[in-house]
């Protein structure tokens, strides 16, 4: 098999990839290690920064997320039974954040991929990537239990933070920067309207608690966890009970419960592979960073990667000039270690570690006042938040797709 742009993966950077790549008539083909049912029921994060809202829709991916997604112009903090809204709106010059699920923008992209006619094969797992500092880099596959070979002009590796693409870097380019949390997040799912309109980040003594949404009936809320804790430790009452514990307001504010229809823990971790590029083979999303999830940054990030991909092989179809593609590393990473600084501050300011003393309790509240009274820390917040625009613009990419 044979393509111009061999893509790993079809999580939220390999298929916006593609996607904006058939927009630029440049041809790809997918492989994806699991089933279409798993890709676009698996539950991860659901915060769309503006940029990206504005990338899924200039790609045409963004009707469904128009008509079913919430638009957000503020978030609360919760602090010693108090409640401080950022309005993240009236803060940035008129930026805000949409509420739309991480599994529907994967649905709406395949959707896409397969009315676009471009290959994209389920139940093919890359085994190794072969000759990316050559000009003819391949990607072995197993595919319905065989083994092939997809010829490339380059790699794409968008396989996520378990995938192979990483692995092709040799050892002496390959620099990694990471810091594990001795946290995680567990996090249910339930058949409840939420019990606020915008989402609740909470810094209590008993650890930091996240009420976020779905849909107008559907709530996902999250607790602070020691880590290695298992899902099965926490009953649905214990979990109910305790985001009650850490939710709870001097007011006359109240949590809603409703059924639990899921139930997971996510380790906290934050971790970035420099360079994104070698040779032929390109990094993207989770295949080159994560951040922790406070803040929701992963899929905004995977976003831009493939954005700026995209536009680099464009540039490199339309005028013949690598310039973009040599750019492609360096560019992504100024992105990246923002996200990546605001993702392990926002941790840092809400989590209490397990040695945490009284003295980094009273900083945390005391920088907690700070952005509830400072209009210069609430907008450095609400930038953040709402994200830095991408270089280059949303469209440019995207125009024609
Ligand atoms: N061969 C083919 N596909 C693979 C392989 C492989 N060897 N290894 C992994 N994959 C697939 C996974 O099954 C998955 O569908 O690559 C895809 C990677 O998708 P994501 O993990 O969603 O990564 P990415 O597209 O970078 O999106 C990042 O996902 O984890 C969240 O918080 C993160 O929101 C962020 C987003
Ligand atoms: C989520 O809804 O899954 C979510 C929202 C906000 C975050 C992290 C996760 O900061």
């Amino acid at each position: 098999m044979r393509t111009t742009v061999g893509i790993i993966g079809a999580g939220p950077a390999g298929l916006l990839l593609a996607r904006l790549l058939h927009g630029a008539g440049v041809d790809s083909v997918v492989l994806e290690a699991r089933d279409r049912a798993y890709v676009e029921q698996r539950q991860r994060a659901g915060i769309l920064e503006q940029g990206t809202a504005d990338v899924l829709r200039a790609a045409g991916a963004g009707a469904r997320m128009d008509r079913e997604g919430l638009r957000h112009d503020g978030i609360e903090l919760r602090f010693d039974r108090r409640r401080h809204r950022v309005d993240l709106s009236a803060l940035t010059g008129g930026r805000s954040v949409m509420v739309y699920a991480q599994t529907e923008v994967c649905k709406d992209l395949v959707a896409l991929r397969l009315a676009d006619g471009g290959p994209l094969l389920f139940g093919a797992e890359a085994l190794a990537v072969e000759g990316a500092g050559t000009d003819a880099p391949r990607v072995r596959f197993r595919h319905r239990g065989r083994e092939d070979v997809l010829e490339c002009d380059y790699v794409a590796g968008c396989d996520g933070f378990r995938g192979v693409s990483r692995r092709a870097v040799p050892a002496g380019v390959s620099r990694v920067f990471e810091r594990t949390y001795p946290f995680g997040w567990l996090g249910v799912l339930a058949d409840v309207p939420p019990s606020h309109d915008e989402l609740v980040y909470a810094r209590h003594d008993r650890g930091f608690a996240l009420l976020s949404m779905r849909s107008p009936s559907v709530s996902r809320l999250y607790l602070q966890v020691p880590g290695g804790t298992q899902p099965k430790e926490w009953s649905d009452e214990d979990v109910w009970r305790e985001l009650e514990r850490r939710l709870e307001t001097a007011d006359d504010w109240t949590l809603r419960r409703g059924p639990v229809t899921q139930k997971s823990v996510t380790p906290l971790r934050s971790y970035v592979h420099e360079p994104m590029r070698y040779g032929r083979l390109f990094l993207a999303g989770d295949a080159a960073h994560i951040v922790p999830p406070t803040g929701a940054k992963g899929l905004n990030l995977a976003v831009g990667d493939a954005v700026t991909l995209a536009r680099a092989l464009g540039h490199r179809k339309e005028t013949g000039s690598d310039e973009l593609l040599d750019a492609y590393s360096a560019t992504c990473l100024r992105r990246v270690w923002q996200a990546e600084r605001f993702s392990n501050d926002l941790t840092a300011l809400l989590h209490r570690a397990p040695d945490a003393t009284a003295f980094e309790d009273r900083l945390q509240l005391a920088r907690l006042e700070r952005i509830a009274s400072s209009r210069a820390a609430g907008t450095d917040l609400a930038e953040a938040y709402t994200g830095f625009p991408l270089e280059g613009g949303a469209d440019a990419a995207a125009a024609d797709g």
